[in-house]
Protein backbone atom coordinates (compact mmCIF):
# COMPACT_ATOMS: atom_id res chain seq x y z
CA UNK A 1 0.00 0.00 0.00
CA UNK A 2 0.72 3.14 -0.82
CA UNK A 3 1.97 5.09 2.57
CA UNK A 4 1.04 8.56 3.68
CA UNK A 5 3.81 11.01 3.67
CA UNK A 6 3.70 13.83 6.95
CA UNK A 7 5.63 16.67 7.54
CA UNK A 8 7.06 15.42 11.21
CA UNK A 9 10.57 17.33 11.63
CA UNK A 10 8.90 19.67 13.68
CA UNK A 11 7.58 18.38 16.36
CA UNK A 12 9.15 14.46 15.84
CA UNK A 13 6.89 11.67 17.20
CA UNK A 14 4.45 13.89 19.84
CA UNK A 15 1.30 13.79 18.79
CA UNK A 16 -0.53 16.05 21.18
CA UNK A 17 2.32 18.50 20.31
CA UNK A 18 1.68 18.36 16.39
CA UNK A 19 -2.57 18.40 17.30
CA UNK A 20 -1.68 21.66 19.63
CA UNK A 21 -0.05 23.53 17.12
CA UNK A 22 -2.98 22.52 14.48
CA UNK A 23 -4.91 24.01 17.01
CA UNK A 24 -3.47 27.20 17.68
CA UNK A 25 -2.88 27.87 14.45
CA UNK A 26 -7.18 27.78 13.77
CA UNK A 27 -7.94 29.54 16.70
CA UNK A 28 -5.88 32.59 15.51
CA UNK A 29 -6.80 32.32 12.18
CA UNK A 30 -9.98 30.31 11.47
CA UNK A 31 -10.10 29.12 8.17
CA UNK A 32 -11.52 29.88 5.90
CA UNK A 33 -13.44 33.07 7.43
CA UNK A 34 -15.27 34.28 4.14
CA UNK A 35 -16.62 37.51 4.39
CA UNK A 36 -20.14 36.47 3.90
CA UNK A 37 -22.99 38.70 4.22
CA UNK A 38 -26.03 36.61 2.81
CA UNK A 39 -27.45 33.42 1.64
CA UNK A 40 -26.93 33.75 -1.94
CA UNK A 41 -23.47 34.84 -1.51
CA UNK A 42 -23.16 31.06 0.05
CA UNK A 43 -24.37 29.33 -3.23
CA UNK A 44 -20.96 28.97 -4.80
CA UNK A 45 -20.19 26.44 -1.89
CA UNK A 46 -22.70 23.60 -2.44
CA UNK A 47 -22.81 24.27 -5.76
CA UNK A 48 -18.65 23.64 -6.08
CA UNK A 49 -19.56 20.48 -4.34
CA UNK A 50 -22.49 18.87 -5.94
CA UNK A 51 -20.52 19.42 -9.69
CA UNK A 52 -17.67 16.81 -8.64
CA UNK A 53 -20.25 13.53 -8.64
CA UNK A 54 -24.15 14.88 -9.32
CA UNK A 55 -26.35 16.69 -11.63
CA UNK A 56 -29.58 16.66 -9.15
CA UNK A 57 -30.91 19.58 -8.26
CA UNK A 58 -32.12 18.78 -5.04
CA UNK A 59 -29.63 16.80 -4.19
CA UNK A 60 -29.11 18.28 -0.41
CA UNK A 61 -32.80 18.00 0.20
CA UNK A 62 -33.58 16.79 3.34
CA UNK A 63 -30.22 14.98 3.48
CA UNK A 64 -28.54 14.63 6.62
CA UNK A 65 -24.93 16.10 6.70
CA UNK A 66 -21.91 15.78 8.72
CA UNK A 67 -18.69 18.02 8.22
CA UNK A 68 -16.07 17.15 9.56
CA UNK A 69 -13.29 19.53 10.14
CA UNK A 70 -15.88 22.50 8.95
CA UNK A 71 -13.79 25.32 9.67
CA UNK A 72 -15.84 28.85 9.48
CA UNK A 73 -19.11 26.79 7.90
CA UNK A 74 -19.45 28.42 4.74
CA UNK A 75 -20.04 25.13 3.14
CA UNK A 76 -22.04 23.75 5.70
CA UNK A 77 -24.43 26.65 6.43
CA UNK A 78 -24.93 26.73 2.14
CA UNK A 79 -25.32 22.77 2.49
CA UNK A 80 -28.23 23.67 5.10
CA UNK A 81 -29.99 26.65 3.42
CA UNK A 82 -30.42 23.60 0.22
CA UNK A 83 -33.09 21.82 3.16
CA UNK A 84 -30.38 19.45 4.57
CA UNK A 85 -29.89 19.05 8.07
CA UNK A 86 -26.37 19.68 8.90
CA UNK A 87 -23.44 18.73 12.00
CA UNK A 88 -20.36 21.02 11.46
CA UNK A 89 -17.97 19.94 13.98
CA UNK A 90 -14.48 21.16 14.69
CA UNK A 91 -11.77 21.41 17.17
CA UNK A 92 -11.30 24.67 16.96
CA UNK A 93 -13.42 26.82 18.87
CA UNK A 94 -12.32 30.07 17.04
CA UNK A 95 -13.95 28.44 13.43
CA UNK A 96 -17.05 27.54 15.69
CA UNK A 97 -17.76 30.91 17.05
CA UNK A 98 -17.15 32.05 12.98
CA UNK A 99 -19.86 29.31 12.36
CA UNK A 100 -22.13 30.09 14.44
CA UNK A 101 -22.50 33.68 13.67
CA UNK A 102 -22.63 33.16 10.28
CA UNK A 103 -25.60 30.81 10.70
CA UNK A 104 -27.19 33.36 13.05
CA UNK A 105 -26.78 36.07 9.94
CA UNK A 106 -28.25 33.47 7.43
CA UNK A 107 -30.84 31.22 9.24
CA UNK A 108 -29.29 28.13 7.61
CA UNK A 109 -30.58 25.81 10.85
CA UNK A 110 -27.31 24.55 10.63
CA UNK A 111 -25.68 23.18 13.91
CA UNK A 112 -21.83 23.14 15.01
CA UNK A 113 -20.07 21.72 17.64
CA UNK A 114 -16.46 22.24 18.84
CA UNK A 115 -15.23 18.79 18.83
CA UNK A 116 -12.01 16.62 17.55
CA UNK A 117 -12.98 13.87 15.36
CA UNK A 118 -11.53 11.24 16.93
CA UNK A 119 -13.48 12.02 20.13
CA UNK A 120 -16.86 12.18 18.17
CA UNK A 121 -19.57 9.42 19.00
CA UNK A 122 -23.06 9.18 17.63
CA UNK A 123 -25.69 6.15 17.19
CA UNK A 124 -26.97 7.79 14.46
CA UNK A 125 -25.59 7.38 10.93
CA UNK A 126 -25.51 10.64 8.08
CA UNK A 127 -26.71 10.55 4.14
CA UNK A 128 -23.46 12.29 3.51
CA UNK A 129 -19.87 12.94 5.00
CA UNK A 130 -17.78 15.45 4.03
CA UNK A 131 -14.43 15.94 4.97
CA UNK A 132 -12.56 18.73 2.86
CA UNK A 133 -9.19 20.06 3.92
CA UNK A 134 -9.43 18.60 7.24
CA UNK A 135 -8.39 15.06 7.64
CA UNK A 136 -4.51 15.64 6.50
CA UNK A 137 -4.55 18.14 9.66
CA UNK A 138 -4.79 15.59 11.78
CA UNK A 139 -2.93 12.96 13.82
CA UNK A 140 -3.94 10.65 11.71
CA UNK A 141 -5.78 10.74 8.59
CA UNK A 142 -6.64 7.32 7.77
CA UNK A 143 -8.31 6.46 11.25
CA UNK A 144 -10.11 10.02 10.79
CA UNK A 145 -11.36 8.75 7.48
CA UNK A 146 -12.64 5.87 9.18
CA UNK A 147 -14.49 7.29 11.99
CA UNK A 148 -16.07 9.48 8.75
CA UNK A 149 -16.76 6.20 6.59
CA UNK A 150 -18.42 4.45 10.20
CA UNK A 151 -20.96 7.58 10.05
CA UNK A 152 -22.05 7.35 6.88
CA UNK A 153 -24.96 4.94 6.30
CA UNK A 154 -25.19 2.78 3.64
CA UNK A 155 -25.63 4.28 0.70
CA UNK A 156 -24.42 7.19 1.69
CA UNK A 157 -21.65 9.92 0.00
CA UNK A 158 -18.76 10.55 1.43
CA UNK A 159 -16.36 13.36 -0.25
CA UNK A 160 -13.35 13.91 0.81
CA UNK A 161 -10.71 16.57 -0.25
CA UNK A 162 -6.55 16.01 1.08
CA UNK A 163 -3.40 17.61 -0.18
CA UNK A 164 -1.68 15.60 -2.97
CA UNK A 165 1.75 13.64 -2.28
CA UNK A 166 2.87 14.70 -5.50
CA UNK A 167 1.37 17.96 -6.73
CA UNK A 168 2.04 19.42 -3.14
CA UNK A 169 5.88 19.53 -3.96
CA UNK A 170 6.42 23.05 -4.29
CA UNK A 171 4.80 24.49 -0.97
CA UNK A 172 6.50 20.93 0.58
CA UNK A 173 9.30 22.95 -0.47
CA UNK A 174 8.69 26.27 1.00
CA UNK A 175 7.74 25.13 4.42
CA UNK A 176 10.81 23.11 4.16
CA UNK A 177 12.43 26.24 4.26
CA UNK A 178 10.10 28.36 6.38
CA UNK A 179 10.80 25.51 9.05
CA UNK A 180 14.55 25.93 9.00
CA UNK A 181 14.51 29.71 9.83
CA UNK A 182 11.36 29.30 12.09
CA UNK A 183 10.44 25.94 13.68
CA UNK A 184 7.22 25.74 14.83
CA UNK A 185 6.45 29.04 15.86
CA UNK A 186 3.65 29.25 14.24
CA UNK A 187 3.16 33.71 14.63
CA UNK A 188 6.98 33.52 13.02
CA UNK A 189 6.26 31.12 10.12
CA UNK A 190 3.46 33.18 8.74
CA UNK A 191 5.61 36.52 8.98
CA UNK A 192 8.14 35.00 7.23
CA UNK A 193 5.56 33.38 4.55
CA UNK A 194 4.37 36.50 4.04
CA UNK A 195 7.46 38.75 3.75
CA UNK A 196 9.09 35.91 1.29
CA UNK A 197 6.42 34.06 -0.23
CA UNK A 198 3.10 36.45 -0.08
CA UNK A 199 0.30 35.55 -2.36
CA UNK A 200 -2.68 37.37 -3.66
CA UNK A 201 -4.82 36.33 -0.64
CA UNK A 202 -5.43 37.76 2.43
CA UNK A 203 -3.55 36.79 6.18
CA UNK A 204 -5.82 33.57 7.02
CA UNK A 205 -4.79 32.08 3.60
CA UNK A 206 -0.94 32.98 4.22
CA UNK A 207 -1.11 31.68 7.69
CA UNK A 208 -2.67 28.41 6.27
CA UNK A 209 -0.17 28.10 3.77
CA UNK A 210 2.92 28.77 5.93
CA UNK A 211 1.91 28.60 9.40
CA UNK A 212 0.92 25.40 9.48
CA UNK A 213 3.17 22.77 11.01
CA UNK A 214 1.81 19.41 10.68
CA UNK A 215 -0.03 18.29 7.41
CA UNK A 216 0.02 14.78 5.85
CA UNK A 217 -0.20 14.14 2.03
CA UNK A 218 -1.72 11.21 0.41
CA UNK A 219 -2.07 9.88 -3.23
CA UNK A 220 -5.39 8.81 -5.11
CA UNK A 221 -4.20 5.28 -4.87
CA UNK A 222 -4.33 5.44 -1.27
CA UNK A 223 -7.41 6.68 -0.96
CA UNK A 224 -8.81 4.02 -3.34
CA UNK A 225 -7.68 1.89 -0.75
CA UNK A 226 -9.04 3.67 2.50
CA UNK A 227 -12.30 3.51 -0.03
CA UNK A 228 -11.91 -0.32 -0.56
CA UNK A 229 -11.40 -1.10 3.10
CA UNK A 230 -14.23 0.79 4.48
CA UNK A 231 -16.93 -0.81 2.03
CA UNK A 232 -16.95 2.34 -0.09
CA UNK A 233 -17.00 2.59 -4.06
CA UNK A 234 -15.87 5.32 -5.92
CA UNK A 235 -17.64 7.48 -7.73
CA UNK A 236 -15.96 10.38 -9.30
CA UNK A 237 -13.14 12.84 -8.21
CA UNK A 238 -12.14 16.35 -9.10
CA UNK A 239 -9.29 16.75 -11.14
CA UNK A 240 -10.35 13.29 -12.76
CA UNK A 241 -7.90 10.87 -13.40
CA UNK A 242 -7.58 7.96 -15.56
CA UNK A 243 -3.99 6.70 -14.46
CA UNK A 244 -3.40 7.57 -11.14
CA UNK A 245 0.02 8.49 -10.37
CA UNK A 246 1.21 9.40 -14.25
CA UNK A 247 -1.99 11.75 -13.77
CA UNK A 248 -0.73 12.96 -10.23
CA UNK A 249 2.46 13.68 -11.41
CA UNK A 250 0.79 15.91 -14.09
CA UNK A 251 -0.98 17.74 -11.61
CA UNK A 252 2.24 18.99 -9.99
CA UNK A 253 2.45 21.38 -13.18
CA UNK A 254 -1.13 22.73 -13.14
CA UNK A 255 -0.58 24.46 -10.39
CA UNK A 256 -4.20 24.86 -9.16
CA UNK A 257 -4.51 20.85 -8.43
CA UNK A 258 -2.64 20.29 -5.31
CA UNK A 259 -5.90 19.79 -3.99
CA UNK A 260 -7.85 16.81 -4.70
CA UNK A 261 -11.24 15.54 -3.88
CA UNK A 262 -12.40 12.05 -3.96
CA UNK A 263 -16.25 11.26 -3.92
CA UNK A 264 -17.51 7.51 -2.83
CA UNK A 265 -20.36 5.90 -1.96
CA UNK A 266 -20.90 3.37 0.76
CA UNK A 267 -22.65 0.30 -0.31
CA UNK A 268 -22.71 -2.06 2.28
CA UNK A 269 -26.58 -2.91 3.60
CA UNK A 270 -28.55 -2.33 6.53
CA UNK A 271 -27.39 0.00 8.87
CA UNK A 272 -29.07 2.55 11.22
CA UNK A 273 -30.50 5.98 9.63
CA UNK A 274 -30.09 9.39 11.09
C1 LIG B 1 -7.90 24.01 6.25
S1 LIG B 1 -9.20 24.03 7.39
C2 LIG B 1 -10.53 23.49 6.34
C3 LIG B 1 -11.86 24.10 6.74
C4 LIG B 1 -13.03 23.76 5.83
N1 LIG B 1 -13.34 22.35 5.82
C5 LIG B 1 -12.79 24.25 4.42
O1 LIG B 1 -12.73 23.41 3.51
O2 LIG B 1 -12.64 25.45 4.23
C6 LIG B 1 -8.92 22.57 8.39
C7 LIG B 1 -9.87 22.50 9.57
O3 LIG B 1 -9.75 21.21 10.17
C8 LIG B 1 -9.87 21.37 11.58
N2 LIG B 1 -9.28 20.19 12.25
C9 LIG B 1 -8.01 19.73 12.16
N3 LIG B 1 -7.85 18.65 12.94
C10 LIG B 1 -9.06 18.40 13.51
C11 LIG B 1 -9.53 17.39 14.43
N4 LIG B 1 -8.71 16.45 14.91
N5 LIG B 1 -10.83 17.45 14.79
C12 LIG B 1 -11.66 18.41 14.34
N6 LIG B 1 -11.26 19.39 13.49
C13 LIG B 1 -9.98 19.38 13.08
C14 LIG B 1 -9.12 22.66 11.85
O4 LIG B 1 -9.45 23.25 13.08
C15 LIG B 1 -9.54 23.50 10.64
O5 LIG B 1 -10.66 24.30 10.92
Amino acid sequence: MDNPIIITMQYGKNEKAAEGLVRELYEKWPYPSREIGSGEMLSKYHKWVSKIFTTEKNFWKEKKVFDVGCGTGELANSIALQDAKVLGIDFSGASIGRAKKLEKTVKSGAKFEEKNVFEFKSKKKFDVVIALGSLHHTIDAKRAFKICAENLKDGGIIIVGLYNKYSRLRLRMKRTFIGFFCGNNIGKRVEFGKKYFGGPENETWIADKYGQVHESYHSVGEVLEWFRENGIEFVNSKPKFKKPLIDEIKWLFKKENAFFVMVGKKNEKNSKSF
